[in-house]
C-alpha cells in the first residue's frame, strides 16, 4: 500500500513522484496542540501511553502535507529497561539519576527485549500505521546511536561537550566497549521490533558525533554503528538512515557506514555529500534557525537547499537538525508551500 511513497522511493535511491519532505522533531513544542497535551501529561506519560504517543505523532500530519511521520518517543527512554532511572525535567531536559561511570555499573545493565522494554512504542506504531498506511504515508521508527546514548548515560544529563563521557571513552576502554556492545544489542532488537510493528524505515540519531575527530569516530563509533546496520539489514528490508550533526570534517569516515540515507546539516553541501556517498540518498539540510529569519531570507535559504539537493542523486528535503520550540507555524507552512510549488 506504500508503493507510491515519495519518501521510500528516495530512500531506496529511486525517483520519487515529488520531492519528499518531513521535518526532524516535527511532533513537538512549536505546535499548540502538542503543548496542550503536555500541559496535562508529563513527557514520560506521553511516551508510555500508546494512544497519547500516537496522537502526538499524528498532530503534524493533520496540519501539514508531510511525506512521513516519525513515531513519538525519545532516544533515551529505551535505556529505562537497561536500568536507567530516567525522567524529563521541566525546562531542563532529560535526567538520568543513576548514570553509569564504572565497568561494574555497565556490567549490571540489562539488555531487554523490545517487547518487554518498550511495548508502548510498539503499540503506538500499530495505532499510527493503521491510520497512515491507507493514506499512503510511511512511518519512520528511530533510536539513538551508541555514542550519543553513552554521552547521556554517563553524564546523566545534557551538556555541550560531554567531557566526562569522552574522558571515560579514552581512559576506560573496557567500560566503553561493554557499554557500546550492550547498546548495539538492545538497538538491533528495538529497530527490528519497530519495523515488525509497522515502521517503513528507521533513523538512528547520533546528534553528538560531531564532537569527535575522524580517528575517534573511526575507533569508537564506526564499529558499533556498522554492527547495528549490518545486524538490522540481516533481519529487515526497510531503509536505514544515519543522522548526525557537525560531521562535515569527518564525513569521509561517516560515509563508510553501510546506511542507505544520510542526514546532512547546513554546514555541509548536499550535492558534495552525495558524491562522497557514491549517490546514496541525502536528507536535509535547512538550518532550523532560518525559520526565524525574514520571509525573503527564508525563501532564499529554501531555494538554495532545493538547488543543491537537485544535484544529488537522491534527495529528501528536511531540516539539518530538529525544529526549535518557538518556531513560527507560518514559517513551517511557507517552507512546505515553497517545496511543493517548485515541484509543479
Ligand atoms: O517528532 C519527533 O521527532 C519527536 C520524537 C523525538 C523526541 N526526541 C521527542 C522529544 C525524537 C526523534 C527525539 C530525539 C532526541 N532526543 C535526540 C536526537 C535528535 C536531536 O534533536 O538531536 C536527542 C539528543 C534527545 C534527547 C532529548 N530529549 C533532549 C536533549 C531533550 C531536551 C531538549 C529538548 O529538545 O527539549 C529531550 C526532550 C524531548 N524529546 C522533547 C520532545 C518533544 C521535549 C519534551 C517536552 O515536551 O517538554
Amino acid at each position: 500500500m506504500l508503493t507510491n511513497s515519495p519518501l521510500l522511493a528516495a530512500y531506496r535511491g529511486l525517483k520519487p513522484t515529488r520531492t519528499p519532505l518531513w521535518f526532524m522533531r516535527q511532533a513537538g513544542r512549536y505546535l499548540p496542540e502538542y503543548r496542550a497535551i503536555r500541559e496535562k501529561h508529563p513527557m514520560l506519560e506521553v511516551i508510555t501511553t500508546p494512544q497519547l504517543a500516537a496522537e502526538v505523532t499524528l498532530q503534524p500530519l493533520r496540519r501539514f502535507d508531510f511525506d512521513a511521520a516519525i513515531i513519538f518517543a525519545d532516544i533515551l527512554n529505551p535505556l529505562i529497561g537497561m536500568g536507567a532511572k530516567l525522567d524529563f525535567l521541566k525546562g531542563e531536559g532529560p535526567k538520568i539519576y543513576n548514570p553509569v561511570r564504572t565497568l561494574d555499573d555497565v556490567k549490571r545493565l540489562k539488555v531487554p527485549n523490545a517487547s518487554e522494554n518498550v511495548p508502548y512504542t510498539l503499540q503506538a506504531i500499530e495505532l499510527v500505521t493503521k491510520e497512515l498506511t491507507p493514506r499512503g504515508v510511511p512511518l519512520i521508527g528511530f533510536c539513538g546511536a551508541p555514542f550519543t546514548l553513552s554521552c547521556y548515560f554517563i553524564n546523566g544529563e545534557g551538556d555541550s561537550n560531554f567531557h566526562l563521557a569522552r574522558k571515560l571513552m579514552l581512559t576506560d576502554p573496557n567500560m566503553w566497549e561493554l557499554l557500546s556492545e550492550k547498546l548495539v544489542e538492545m538497538t538491533i532488537g528495538y529497530l527490528e521490533a519497530q519495523v515488525k510493528a509497522g515502521a517503513s524505515a528507521v533513523q538512528i540519531f547520533d546528534s553528538w558525533a560531531g564532537l569527535l575527530g575522524p580517528e575517534q569516530f573511526k575507533k569508537y563509533c564506526l564499529p558499533y554503528l556498522t554492527k547495528i546496520i549490518v545486524g538490522f539489514k540481516k533481519r529487515c528490508a526497510a531503509p536505514f538512515c544515519y543522522f548526525a550533526t557537525g560531521t562535515a570534517g569527518i564525513f569521509h569516515e561517516v560515509a563508510k557506514l553501510p546506511a542507505d540515507v544520510f542526514g546532512i546539516d547546513w554546514r555541509q553541501s548536499l550535492s558534495e555529500s552525495s558524491k562522497i556517498l557514491d549517490g546514496r540518498a541525502v536528507q536535509g539540510n535547512l538550518d532550523p534557525m532560518m525559520l526565524f529569519a525574514t520571509k525573503e531570507d527564508l525563501t532564499r535559504a529554501v531555494e538554495r537547499v532545493l538547488e543543491d539537493g537537485a544535484k544529488a542523486k537522491s534527495f529528501i528535503f528536511n531540516l539539518g537538525h530538529g525544529i526549535l520550540p518557538e518556531t513560527p507555524i507560518a514559517s513551517v507552512e511557507h517552507v512546505i508551500n515553497l517545496v511543493r510549488s517548485r515541484d509543479e
